[in-house]
């Protein structure tokens, strides 16, 4: 039987990630943007952002010459040569906090004006996280009405929400625990499953595929995300609670919640909050829908309230001790949303860099193993750009742990104590052992309150 082969529409991190899996495993792949410096660069083997492993696999599959891997520039080529096309665009949260779905509507349109000329089925896959409703009402009838084609006749649709998490994305998804597959009809889901049976081979038998339809998987989606966001914030209350018992913390209180079989350990981390490309705006998206419809989400509401109040949180911290911030030094030791990616979308280091310069503290600087460049991108001359630990913390007044990379896990307080002006940290995801860094300097850590 002829393998399916595929193009993907969107080369950010899911879509190149998806597209350089594939391709790795014997799978026609076309990668496909409008964006001629990005596909020069992929073409040659170079990622155009940072990601663990994905560049080595990315010229492994280029180097291989074989056929089965090139990013073109726009979209025709790509759906005409491919049996699938998967949408995975982006879709960001607008001004308003709402989906932004400009990108997916032209991705769909950029479909129907190929499939008008295409005679064979095609199916098409929306991968994006889109609101319940999209896939259906606005991607396949924007399809069907600009190709003139039939839906479930002349072409498939299927909705297949993606689970990766940046820093693991590779790894994500070569071994996913369950494939969701949303279809308009049974012939759009068995293709579907069918790529996925050739692609996964034996791991199915660990990682079942949900057949479902269509908004139930747009909604799959969201229930996954906010619950992920909802254990962090919920993480975050019983933190804000330990604090005001001394002799409690919360790592330990977690660790006690989260061995009961049906909870689990994980996204139970207090600290700065969630950020990303992800949770804010997909909880920001659903909270719309759901307003649109009547419905007020009110647990929604307080994990994002809550979250939110983590910056102001830290800031309070680094101000209750050092009384006023205008003339320290701070250093931020991580800028990117969390280690293993330098995405700096949403991330809690920029709220706390807000909320330090609200507070009028003007000398501000971080460091970031991987985000320097994107964080410059994002925050300007906000702040400093330290090029290693010795530079970041050198004479500062106070230290916050922003991203756990593991660079920063293995300092021991006396590196603190021998370059700080003042040797103050404050653990904002938790990394060092409290003890140890209680006893030797000034240490505040989110959940747990010094004694002395
Ligand atoms: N990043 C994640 O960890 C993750 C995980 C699961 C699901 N998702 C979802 O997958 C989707 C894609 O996310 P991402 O992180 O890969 O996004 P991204 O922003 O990294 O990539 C989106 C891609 O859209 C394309 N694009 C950009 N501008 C365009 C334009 N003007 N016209 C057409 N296409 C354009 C580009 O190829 C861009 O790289 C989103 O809906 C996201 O919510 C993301």
């Amino acid at each position: 039987m002829k393998k399916l082969s595929v193009s993907i529409l969107g080369t950010g991190f899911v879509g190149l990630c998806s597209a350089v899996c594939f391709a790795h495993r014997g799978i026609k792949v076309i990668a496909s943007t409008h964006n001629e410096e990005k596909a020069n660069l992929i073409n040659q083997g170079i990622a155009p952002f940072y990601e663990v492993e994905l560049e080595e696999i990315l010229k492994e599959v280029v180097n291989r010459n074989d056929g089965n891997f090139k990013c073109l520039v726009g979209r025709k080529q790509a759906i005409l040569d491919t049996d699938i096309s998967m949408i995975i665009v982006g879709t960001p949260m607008g001004e308003d906090k709402r989906i932004d779905l400009t990108l997916m509507e032209k991705a769909a349109k950029e479909i129907g004006e190929v499939l008008r000329m295409k005679e064979n089925y095609h199916l098409t896959v929306v991968r994006s996280t889109v609101i319940p409703g999209t896939t259906r009402n606005l991607v396949g009838d924007t399809i069907q009405k600009i190709s003139g084609k039939e839906l479930g006749k002349d072409f498939g649709l299927c909705m297949q929400p993606e689970f990766l998490a940046e820093g693991r994305s590779i790894k994500d998804t070569f071994y996913p625990d369950r494939i969701v597959i949303g279809e308009f009809d049974k012939k759009s889901g068995d293709i579907l499953q069918e790529l996925y049976e050739s692609f996964y081979g034996d791991h199915l038998k660990k990682a079942p595929i949900l057949r479902i339809n269509l908004e139930s998987a747009e909604l799959v989606k969201y229930g996954n995300n906010c619950l992920l966001a909802t254990k962090i914030s919920y993480a975050n209350e019983f933190a804000n609670l330990a604090e005001l018992v001394p002799g409690v913390d919360v790592v330990q209180v977690m660790k006690g919640v989260g061995l009961d079989y049906r909870i689990c350990e994980r996204f139970l981390g207090a600290g700065v909050g969630f950020g990303g490309s992800c949770f804010p705006k997909d909880i920001n998206a659903i909270k719309a829908f759901a307003q649109s419809k009547g419905y007020d989400p009110r647990l929604l509401n307080a994990v994002l309230a809550i979250n939110d109040d983590q910056a102001i949180h830290i800031v309070d911290l680094a101000e209750n001790t050092l009384n006023n911030l205008s003339n320290k030094k701070i250093a931020l030791l991580g800028l990117a949303f969390k280690p293993g990616t330098d995405d700096m979308r949403q991330a809690p280091s920029i709220r706390i860099i807000n909320e330090l310069k609200r507070r009028n503290a003007s000398n501000i600087i971080g460091y970031d193993p991987k985000a320097k460049e994107s964080a410059r991108e994002v925050l300007g001359n906000k702040i400093q750009y330290a090029n290693n630990i010795e530079e970041l913390l050198k004479d500062a007044d106070c230290a916050i742990i922003t991203t756990e990379w593991d660079e920063f896990k293995i300092l021991k307080p006396s590196k603190f104590i021998r370059l700080m002006k003042n040797p103050f940290v404050i653990d904002g995801r938790r990394i060092f052992s409290f003890e140890e860094f209680d006893k030797e300097l000034t240490f505040r850590a989110i959940g747990r309150v010094a004694l002395k």
